[in-house]
C-alpha cells in the first residue's frame, strides 16, 4: 500500500533551517534588523491588580526598586553571599563579553571534526550538565531529528542524551538506538563523580573500546573541573579531548561555557549567535535604569509575587520546542532559591496540552499561582487549516479569515493570560519572537541574572545547593558506598523504630 504523501502541506521550516545551516548559512546576528526583530521583550500587561485578595501592585514593586538597585548594585561587584569554597560563583554574569573567538573557534573545530567521524552523539550528564544542552537543541531541532536522514539535520550525527536518570529501560531502549552507529561521547560534569553520569559513562566507555579500540580516544570528548576529579585524572591517563567546567560557575549557569557550547557546535547550532544573544542580553541587564533593565523588573515581579503568597510559578510556553527552556527554569530557579524555606516551585506547562489537564486548577484553584508565559510568536512552520463543505465543527471562520495553526496558536497564551489573570492570577510574559540561537542566549542570560537578584532579595546565595548533597548521602548509604558506614546503620536503625504502613 502506498504511504502517506503530504499534499497541500507547505515545507517543514525547522527542516528548511537545519538545512541551511548544514551549508553554512548563518542567520544575520549582527545585523541591525534582526537584532530588532529578535528582541525578548517583558510584556507586564497581566501583572498588577489581578482580581482577589493578594494582588500585586504597582505601588508595591516601586516600593522595591532601591531594594533591588541595591542587589544589582551587589551583584555587579561581586558582593555578598555568592561564595562557594571561597570562590565568587559569578562567573558567568561577564562570560558572554570574556569568550574569545579563539575560543569558539576550537570548540567548533573539534565539534566538526568529531561530527564528521561519527553517527549519533550522546551527551552524558545530569542536572546543569544536561538541562540546558537539551533545552537549547530540542528548541532549535526538529521533534523527531534523530529520525530524519543525516541531509535533513543539516548533516551532522544523531543526538542522544543518557546520565540524566539510572532507568535501566530507558538506556537499554537509547542502545537499541545506537546498534550499528559509529558513537561519539561528550561525558560533562564538573565534579566528575556524579553518581548517574559515571555509571552511564562507564557502558558507554566499555562498549566504544570494545567497538573501536584505540580509536575511542578520538571519539569520546571530557568536560570537567581543569585540573581535579576523577574524569580530569581519566582524561589525562587515556588522552581524551578535553574542556572546562570553570570554577566560578555552577552547573545551573554553565551552558553558555564549554558544558552547553560542544554538543551545541556538534548539533550544528551556530555557537556565535548564541554568544551574541547572551551579549545583547547583558547589555540590558548591566544597565542601572531599573525600568530600562528586563532582568531587575523580572526579579523584582517573581519576587513580588513570591512575599504575596504565590508559591507555584507554572511556566507555560506555546511551543513544543520550548518546553525544554522551561524544563531548564526548573532547575535553575528552585535549585537556586530553594534554601531556608524559600522560593517558588516552578511547574513547566505545554500549552494547549496542560489547559486540558491542570486548566481548572489554574483558573479556579488556590491563589498561590504566578504564572510566566514563554509565547512564541512566530513558528518555524506554516499550517493551513482546511476550508471544509460541511463545517460540522463551525471552524470555517478560521480558513474563511485567513488565520492558521500558529495565529491559533498565539491566543493559545493571549486566551489564557486574560482568563487566568481575570481569574486572580498574575503572569509575566516573555515573548520570544523566533527560534535562533540569538533569542535563546538572551532568554538564559536574563534569567540567570534575575535569579541570582532573587537570592540578594531572598537573603540567601543562589549558588549553592546544599540540600543536593542530602539525597546523594541517603543514596550511598543504601547502595553500601564505602565511607557510609555509619550513615547507613543510623539509617537502619531508624527504619527499624518507624511504624511501617504498607496497604
Ligand atoms: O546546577 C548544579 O550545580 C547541578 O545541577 C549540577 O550541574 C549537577 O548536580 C551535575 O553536577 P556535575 O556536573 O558535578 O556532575
Amino acid at each position: 500500500m502506498a504511504g502517506l504523501k503530504l499534499t497541500g502541506i507547505g515545507k517543514n521550516g525547522t527542516v528548511v533551517a537545519q538545512q541551511r545551516r548544514g551549508f553554512g548559512e548563518r542567520n544575520p546576528f549582527r545585523s541591525e534588523s534582526f537584532r530588532n526583530a529578535n528582541q525578548i521583550t517583558l510584556d507586564l500587561t497581566y501583572l498588577f491588580d489581578a482580581p482577589g485578595n493578594n494582588s500585586i501592585t504597582r505601588k508595591e514593586l516601586d516600593s522595591l526598586i532601591p531594594n533591588v538597585m541595591e542587589a544589582h548594585r551587589n551583584l555587579k561587584e561581586n558582593k555578598g553571599d555568592i561564595f562557594d569554597k571561597g570562590i565568587a560563583m559569578t562567573g558567568w554574569q561577564d562570560l558572554p563579553v570574556r569568550i574569545t573567538q579563539e575560543h569558539l573557534q576550537r570548540i567548533t573545530d573539534t565539534a566538526h571534526t568529531l561530527a564528521a567521524r561519527i553517527d549519533a552523539y550522546v551527551s552524558l550528564g545530569i542536572g546543569g550538565s544536561y538541562l540546558g544542552i537539551e533545552a537549547t537543541f530540542r528548541a532549535l531541532s526538529h521533534h523527531c531529528f534523530n529520525q530524519l536522514d543525516r541531509d535533513k539535520r543539516g548533516g551532522v550525527p544523531e543526538v542522544y542524551f543518557l546520565g540524566q536518570n539510572m532507568d535501566p529501560d530507558y538506556f537499554r531502549d537509547t542502545l537499541d538506538m545506537l546498534e550499528g552507529k559509529k558513537v561519539g561521547l561528550n561525558v560533562i560534569s564538573k565534579s566528575g563523580t556524579t553518581t548517574e553520569t559515571a555509571i552511564a559513562f562507564r557502558i558507554m566507555r566499555r562498549l566504544l573500546e570494545e567497538n573501536w579500540g584505540e580509536e575511542t580516544k578520538e571519539l569520546i570528548i571530557v568536560t570537567t573541573d581543569k585540573s581535579k576529579g576523577a574524569l580530569r585524572k581519566l582524561a589525562e591517563q587515556k588522552g581524551y579531548t578535553t574542556f572546562v567546567v570553570p570554577d566560578d560557575i555552577g552547573g545551573r549557569f554553565s551552558v553558555l561555557s564549554d558544558v552547553g557550547l560542544v554538543g551545541l557546535a556538534v548539533a550544528g547550532i551556530d555557537i556565535e549567535e548564541f554568544v551574541e544573544g547572551f551579549r545583547a542580553m547583558r547589555s540590558r541587564c548591566v544597565q542601572d535604569e531599573f525600568w530600562e533593565n528586563p532582568c531587575l523588573v523580572h526579579a523584582a515581579a517573581r519576587y513580588l509575587a513570591w512575599m504575596k503568597g504565590k508559591k507555584i510559578e507554572v511556566v507555560a510556553t506555546n511551543s513544543s520546542a520550548l518546553y525544554g527552556v522551561a524544563r531548564w527554569m526548573e532547575q535553575l530557579f528552585p535549585e537556586s532559591e530553594g534554601h531556608e524555606g524559600h522560593g517558588m516551585w516552578v511547574s513547566p506547562s505545554l500549552y494547549s496540552e496542560k489547559l486540558h489537564a491542570n486548566g481548572q486548577m489554574v483558573q479556579e484553584g488556590e491563589r498561590n499561582i504566578l504564572e510566566t508565559f514563554l509565547f512564541l510568536q512566530a513558528h518555524d512552520s506554516h499550517m493551513e487549516i482546511p476550508w471544509d463543505e460541511e463545517d460540522l465543527d463551525g471552524l470555517n471562520f478560521l480558513p474563511n479569515n485567513g488565520l492558521d495553526m500558529g495565529h491559533v496558536n498565539r491566543k493559545i497564551i493571549e486566551g489564557p493570560a486574560y482568563a487566568h489573570y481575570k481569574g486572580g492570577v498574575p503572569c509575566i510574559i516573555v515573548e520570544v519572537p523566533h527560534r535562533n540561537a540569538y533569542v535563546l542566549g538572551q532568554l538564559y542570560y536574563m534569567m540567570e541574572r534575575s535569579v541570582a537578584i532573587s537570592g540578594y532579595l531572598m537573603g540567601h546565595n543562589p549558588f549553592t545547593q546544599p540540600g543536593v548533597e542530602a539525597y546523594k548521602r541517603a543514596m550511598f548509604a543504601l547502595l553500601g558506598k564505602p565511607g557510609f558506614e555509619q550513615l547507613q546503620k543510623e539509617m537502619g536503625q531508624e527504619m527499624e523504630k518507624r511504624e511501617r504502613i504498607k496497604i
